[in-house]
């Protein structure tokens, strides 16, 4: 799990690509393992979210008796306890986790048991007096332990009554009836929910009511405005649950992609997504990005005029997702309009207030009403540079904001942690897809062991630049064909795993799924498999957007084949190095043996001789010194001598180019 600073500056940025799997959806992943534990059997959940809202409510139904397992690669196994926890007195702390507290509060007051829950003081400052009524209404026995109408709770065995109706507000929060939705099955009862005031944020209606049935629940509803429980209605198991992709959290990177040129798919979430936040995509599709939805994947790519158009939009179904439209208004060309948010006022903060005020320190005009958000950008949506960001100990108003460092400036984030309540790797994933073309790159490329993996570390060094060793990663794509039987022809599934690829490189290490592969991806058999994936259109392509997202300030060092005609044809400095084919099997001879590996010489020599023939001659990014390249013969040179005449020329043509 990422480990997070005090603060987190951004940019500048202005390109965003690429693809990003989404973690789990929170809103069904705490709707599942609730409906997991109060059903009858085992429920097997993949893909759950790993975050600190879930790890609450995991947590709450540990202390409840419920018995959990997992994860065991990627599924959590929850034993049912069939509409009756074990434990009957219980304390539990669910920070600011409103999935959590909500289902737990209407599910403990209908059972016989006494507990208590709490949370963070923000926690304690949102409403849930119009739930507790409620469930009052049912017999419920529930005492506030602080403020009246609102968190902390303290709940006793519920004297059951033999209402057949119960009312709800539904323009305060839809968690009320969710919750009540979700717990009315222990009532045992035909029992209908009338919702009182217009319902706000439908479509986590919709979410509860399709996780309902899937454990077997049929909600009878009238619209929007009741909903009834049948006599008799059990929660069962329904065995398996695959936990979509988070669509709220797909907003910011489609939001990046219409904004930072594109495109940017996310991968998780689709046309078939039971989540109301697909909605998103609509939304900016009237900004003018050209949208494209599949069944289990959205992109999203700027206007071809590069315009984004102002809006007009009631935002009521998709109040997660319309913070992110909030920050979007600052790239569109004119004022845009945000109605119908006032759930925004009852949130992790007061949403309104806060969006406001940051969105005024990167310069915007802002006008705040009590349900409405208008946004002007500053004149050009030249933003203002260096603002700092405060969060409010709340993750949207932090991934929302990332999103201005592709205006071209830097950003500054404070308490960034604040991501982990449903996004933790969200900074992580952020930097994979965004980049800034204005950074000075230096490519560097030659034949296998020609040094440039030396020279350019020592370069990036010596210049306090970002390293990009690229072969690495056709390194990667070969480790994991190799290790999962993928046949080295099988070019989709090739370009697949590049895509995919779950790397991360860390203090010089490189890790692939949390495993450290350093040097397992330097093994001979793996670079004879890297030559030959790397051969693939799709693979190249598959990998390329990674590639040019290690360009940030102040400047990337990138080494490897296309990085000077491909991936980076704007580099400032291309370089090749060459060396004799003997010198590079001596050179490869010394490093395997140094690592511990066996070799010969002759079958090197040999190897080198045969890996150039093949790059060479081959029709993909063959190997070859590109239009523009200098060119350095290494074989009596000292990895020294060849760095300094790289910075020699790398500081003539940052001379050339004042305006980088
Ligand atoms: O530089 P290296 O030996 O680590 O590269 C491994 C393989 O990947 C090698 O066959 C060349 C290929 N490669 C490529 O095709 N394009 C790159 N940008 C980098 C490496």
């Amino acid at each position: 799990m990422a480990v997070y600073p005090d603060y987190l500056d951004l940019g500048p940025l202005d390109r965003a690509a690429g693809v990003v799997r989404l973690p789990g959806s929170k809103s069904i992943s705490n709707r599942t393992l609730l409906l997991a534990a109060l059903a009858v059997g085992r429920t097997r959940i993949h893909d759950l979210l790993a975050s600190d809202d879930v790890d609450r409510m995991l947590e709450a139904l540990g202390l409840l008796g419920v018995k959990l397992s997992g994860p065991q690669q990627g599924v959590v196994t929850v034993e049912g306890c069939a509409g009756r926890f074990t434990q009957r007195r219980a304390d539990l702390f669910l920070g600011n986790a409103g999935t959590a507290f909500r289902p737990l509060t209407a599910a403990l007051a209908l059972s016989d048991g006494h507990y208590k829950l709490s949370g963070v003081p923000r926690m304690h400052e949102r409403p849930i007096g119009d739930l507790v009524d409620a469930l009052r209404g049912l017999g419920a026995n529930i005492h506030y332990l602080g403020n009246e109408g609102y968190p902390p709770l303290e709940i006793r065995p519920a004297t059951m009554g033999s209402n057949a109706k119960v009312q709800v507000r539904g323009d305060v929060s839809s968690q009320f009836l969710t919750a009540l939705l979700m717990a009315l099955p222990l009532a045992g009862r035909r029992i209908t929910i009338e919702v009182v005031g217009e319902l706000i944020s439908k479509p986590y209606i919709d979410i509860t009511l399709n996780l309902m049935a899937r454990f077997g629940v049929k909600v009878e509803r009238d619209g929007w405005s009741s909903f009834t429980i049948p006599a008799n209605s059990r929660m069962v198991s329904p065995g398996d649950v695959f936990v979509e992709g988070d669509a709220s959290g797909a907003s910011y990177f489609l939001a990046a992609g219409a904004i930072g040129c594109g495109p940017v798919r996310v991968e998780g979430v689709g046309r078939g997504s039971i989540q109301g936040d697909v909605g998103f995509a609509g939304a900016l599709a009237a900004m003018g990005a050209r949208i494209d939805m599949h069944d289990n994947w959205i992109e999203a790519a700027a206007p071809l005029d590069g315009r984004l158009r102002a809006f007009d939009l009631d935002l009521n179904a998709i109040p997660d997702a319309a913070m992110t439209l909030a920050v979007a208004a600052l790239f569109a060309d004119g004022t845009s309009r945000l109605r119908n948010i006032a759930s925004w006022r009852v949130k992790e903060t007061d949403r309104i207030a806060a969006m406001a005020t940051e969105l005024r320190k990167l310069g915007a005009r802002v006008e705040e009403g009590t349900d409405f958000l208008t946004v002007t950008p500053p004149a050009g949506s030249r933003l203002a540079d260096g603002a700092a960001i405060d969060t409010y100990d709340d993750h949207r108003i932090a991934m929302c904001f990332s999103l201005a460092a592709l205006g071209g400036v830097t950003v500054r984030i404070n308490d960034p942690k604040c991501v982990a309540k449903t996004f933790p790797d969200y900074f992580g994933q952020f930097d994979e897809v965004t980049w800034n073309s204005t950074v000075p790159v230096i490519a560097i490329d030659g034949p296998s062991a020609s040094g440039k993996g030396a020279v350019a570390q020592r370069v990036a060094e010596q210049l306090g630049f970002h390293y990009l060793d690229s072969g690495s990663l056709y390194r990667l794509v070969a480790l994991c064909a190799l290790r999962e039987r993928v046949d080295l022809k099988d070019a989709d599934s090739l370009g697949g795993i590049a895509r995919q690829l779950p790397v991360h490189f860390t203090g010089g290490r490189i890790l692939l799924s949390q495993e450290d592969v350093t040097d397992a991806i330097r093994a001979e058999a793996v670079s004879t498999a890297a030559s030959e994936v790397a051969s693939f259109p799709s693979v190249r392509q598959g990998l390329m957007r990674r590639q040019q997202a290690f360009r940030h300030a102040p400047g990337l060092v990138a080494e490897g084949r296309d990085m000077a005609s491909v991936v980076f044809p704007d580099a400032l400095l291309k370089v090749f190095l060459t060396a004799s084919a003997e010198e590079r099997a001596r050179r490869r001879y010394k490093q395997l043996i140094e690592k511990g590996f066996d070799a010969t010489l002759t079958t090197l020599l040999q190897d080198i001789r045969q890996r150039d023939a093949r790059d060479t001659e081959r029709s993909v990014a063959p190997l070859q010194k590109s239009v523009g390249a200098q060119i350095i013969d290494t074989t009596g040179l000292s990895i020294q001598e060849v760095v300094a005449r790289i910075l020699q020329w790398f500081e003539s043509a940052s001379h050339k180019a004042p305006s980088r």
